[in-house]
């Protein structure tokens, strides 16, 4: 378990697919991570069957933020982690938009960030933000992620053609 002052990051488990599943079928969420928007959610059988998979490989490491006391706010996750490269692919998603603003995704994400760098010896963590989501390009830029790049209009959101922006941070950067 990682703990920070106020959050905590616990492993997930299959036990978490409703938690996940409420997560990623609300859309509020879901748009601001410009996720794929089709007629039908997300089911619980799919989250079911994804964490089944995430919890057998070593390569993707997913973590349950909950505060302490344990109510649980969201997810984040070390993906495509690549030991040859020693890069690695961060995602943070605060699912309860309640819980949004109250600097818990910075806490996460520098928690993360030291883990990655500290613990397990990674030198370069790296995300895809949509251009319109400038909450998380705040946070993560308050935590020492640079942009790096825009993948034009990657994505098909509300109507029309979007960017995301490639950001990303190396071990040398990380304050602390
Ligand atoms: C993006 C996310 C992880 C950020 O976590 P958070 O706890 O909401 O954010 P924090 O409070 O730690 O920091 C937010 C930063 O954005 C700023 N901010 C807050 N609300 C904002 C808004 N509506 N518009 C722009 N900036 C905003 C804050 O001032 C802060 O920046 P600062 O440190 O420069 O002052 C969280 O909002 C989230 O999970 N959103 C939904 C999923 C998502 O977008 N995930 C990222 C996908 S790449």
């Amino acid at each position: 378990m990682l703990k920070g002052p106020r959050v905590e990051l616990r492993t997930i488990q299959a036990g978490d697919a409703p938690l996940m599943y409420r997560w990623h079928n609300d859309p509020r969420v879901a748009s601001e991570m410009g996720m794929r928007h089709t007629l039908f959610a997300t089911s619980m059988e799919e989250e079911r069957t994804a964490l089944q998979r995430i919890v057998a490989t070593s390569s993707e490491q997913y973590l349950i933020i909950q505060l302490k006391g344990g109510r649980p706010i969201g997810y984040a996750s070390l993906a495509r982690i690549d030991l040859r490269n020693a890069s690695a692919r961060l995602t943070v998603v605060i699912g309860e938009p309640a819980e949004w603003g109250n600097g818990y995704g910075k806490e996460v994400t520098s928690l993360l960030t030291n883990y990655a760098f500290n613990v397990l010896n990674i030198h370069r963590l790296y995300l895809r933000v949509p251009d319109y989501n400038q909450r998380a390009i705040r946070c993560f830029t308050a935590c020492g992620f640079q942009k790096e790049g825009t993948l034009r209009d990657d994505h098909f959101h509300l109507g029309s053609y979007r960017s995301s922006h490639l950001m990303s941070i190396l071990r040398e950067e990380c304050q602390r």
